[in-house]
């Protein structure tokens, strides 16, 4: 049925409920799951050498939160592959989801903003809004 999910990932509570559910049906249908991950645009006017030292730390700080959500997910025998990119998190997803051709697009409702009343996040909304395939939207466990 599927076989490419993407699953879209900041550091909250609702993203990772999201990747449990990937983790289920990619688990059911054998899909592919492609973790994306986006860092905000380093203004180019920072200048060097602290440019490069910024892009360097948000890099990793990515690959922090990436890489123990894709082991956990390859360790249950799933083909990951992870997207790092810099930019507004929705170009991110929607630019990811339209490069690799995916079948569903897993997030969460929320995510890390401060905007308590709000139902669903911007990143959600914006990737609700244009996306071409499926969205499936995870609420945090909290809020059920
Ligand atoms: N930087 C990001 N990279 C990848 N996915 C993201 C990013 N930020 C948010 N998302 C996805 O979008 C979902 C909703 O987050 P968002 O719309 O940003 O809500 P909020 O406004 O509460 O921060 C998150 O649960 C996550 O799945
Ligand atoms: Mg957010």
């Amino acid at each position: 049925m599927f076989q490419k999910i993407l699953v879209a990932v900041d550091d909250s509570p609702a993203a990772r409920r999201a990747v449990t559910c990937a983790r289920k049906m990619a688990k059911l249908t054998g899909a592919q799951v492609i973790l994306v991950h986006a860092y905000p645009k380093i203004p180019d006017y920072l200048g060097e050498p602290n440019l490069s030292q910024t892009i360097a730390r948000h890099l990793e700080r990515a690959e922090a939160l990436v890489q123990p959500l894709a082991d956990e997910l390859k360790a249950e025998g799933l083909d990951v592959i992870t997207e790092i990119l810099e930019g507004p998190p929705a170009d991110a997803i929607l630019r990811v989801a339209d490069a690799r051709d995916v079948d569903l697009i897993v997030m969460g409702a929320r995510g890390l903003g401060s905007v308590a009343s709000l139902l669903l996040g911007s990143v959600s909304q914006k990737v609700l809004a244009h996306a071409t395939c499926p969205v499936m939207v995870v609420r945090e466990e909290a809020e059920l």
